[in-house]
């Protein structure tokens, strides 16, 4: 059973099949008092989802009990972007954060694209503006901009092209510049400078009653940008030495979000697909996954055979708040409505479809 492939429960299925789907999916992530309570909830989404012509997307981040069971299609930003690009139902639910929600809604404008929740942001789409961009433009003229797929409708219209995690050092060679401006996660800007031999420099931003960029007065092949996700830049080298100190026979796998250092302590780096493609492959039996915790439970969940060394105290606040409950109500109450102004959307699909091109 792969981890992203999707349940075998249908909108015809009873609650007692649902349930019993879990208990034999979940035993050993999700109490059964739960389970019991979810598969009532789970039936409900199914019967709204049909009704509503409807497609649920589910980032690998969600909890197990929503991973398993009610989306259509699972996958990293890129797969669940693609899948954006292709639906043909008149609704799409969005279970991962608003960035992702909104690079659906820029894919498709006439269809309805709903988040389950209001507070799943990110701290790298918040950590940049689209003025930001402007003024680093306006520093480095006819420099391409890339931007992580992870920032705004705004801030993606300001750039030329879009990457993930799974095609960020593709994306900037495609570009063939010698100077790239890629924002804002310097941790993935100085991992992609790594993997390629670039040289990097990250501007600072400084607070004081206005907002000023100090921009140091030299160029470098990446101009990057000070943003991390408060997730994954919480792992050390100390985390993976301890890891391998206990476990000698530990597989480290490191989202490329981690710091350089970490990734470079570990044995493989991807997007989330990427790392769970990599377990799946591997014969090995323990690994260390430096990202979300939910993802380990969800892989251990289809691979009872694999085992997770856990380090979670490592949430992320903004995907944890996309709950069975939530996507119910969503579907129920056609709510929460993503928009983007359309002068917006225009200019930001440019960014996305010329990534999407790129592969
Ligand atoms: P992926 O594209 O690798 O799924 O990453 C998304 C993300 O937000 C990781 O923190
Ligand atoms: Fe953003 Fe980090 Fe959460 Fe991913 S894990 S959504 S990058 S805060």
């Amino acid at each position: 059973m792969k981890v992203t492939q999707t349940a075998p429960i249908t909108v015809s299925s009873s609650v007692e099949e649902i349930y019993q789907f879990m208990k034999e999916r979940l035993h050993d992530v999700v109490p059964d008092f739960e389970l019991k309570y979810k598969a009532e909830l789970v039936k409900e989404i199914l019967e709204l989802k049909e009704s509503r012509n409807a497609v649920i997307l589910g980032h690998n981040y969600m909890e197990p009990a929503l991973f398993h069971t009610i989306p259509d299609f699972k996958g990293d930003s890129l797969e669940l972007a693609r899948r954006a690009a292709e639906t043909d139902k008149d609704v799409i639910v969005f279970c991962g954060v608003k960035f992702m929600a909104e690079t659906a809604k820029i894919l498709n404008p006439d269809k309805t694209v709903l988040i389950p929740s209001l507070k799943a942001g990110c701290s790298l789409a918040a950590s940049i503006t689209a003025e930001d961009v402007r003024q680093l433009k306006a520093r480095y003229p006819g420099v391409p901009v890339v931007t992580y797929i992870n920032t705004y409708a705004d801030v993606k219209a300001e750039c030329d092209v879009c990457c993930t995690s799974s095609n960020a050092a593709k994306v900037v060679a495609a570009l063939d510049s010698d100077t790239v401006i890629f924002l804002p996660d310097e941790y993935l800007a100085r991992n992609v400078a790594r993997e390629t031999g670039k040289t990097i420099l990250i501007p600072r931003v400084v607070e004081n009653g206005t907002r000023r960029l100090e921009i140091p007065d030299k160029t470098a092949d990446i101009i990057g940008w000070p943003g991390k996700c408060e997730v994954h830049e919480q792992f050390t080298v100390e985390d993976v030495l301890a890891a391998r100190r206990q476990f000698p026979d530990v597989i480290v796998l490191a989202h490329p979000e981690c710091p350089p250092e970490v990734v470079e302590a570990a044995d493989f780096s991807g997007s989330t697909t990427a790392m769970i493609r990599f377990v799946e492959q591997s014969a090995a039996h323990r690994y260390l996954l430096l990202t979300e915790c939910s993802m380990g439970d969800n892989i251990v969940a289809a691979h009872p055979d694999k085992e997770m060394v856990r380090l979670c105290s490592v949430r992320c606040p903004y995907m944890n708040q996309i709950t069975l409950e939530q996507t119910r109500d969503a579907l129920k109450n056609m709510q929460y409505t993503v928009t983007v102004p359309e002068d917006i959307r225009v200019r930001a699909l440019k960014a996305v479809e010329r990534m999407l091109q790129i592969g």
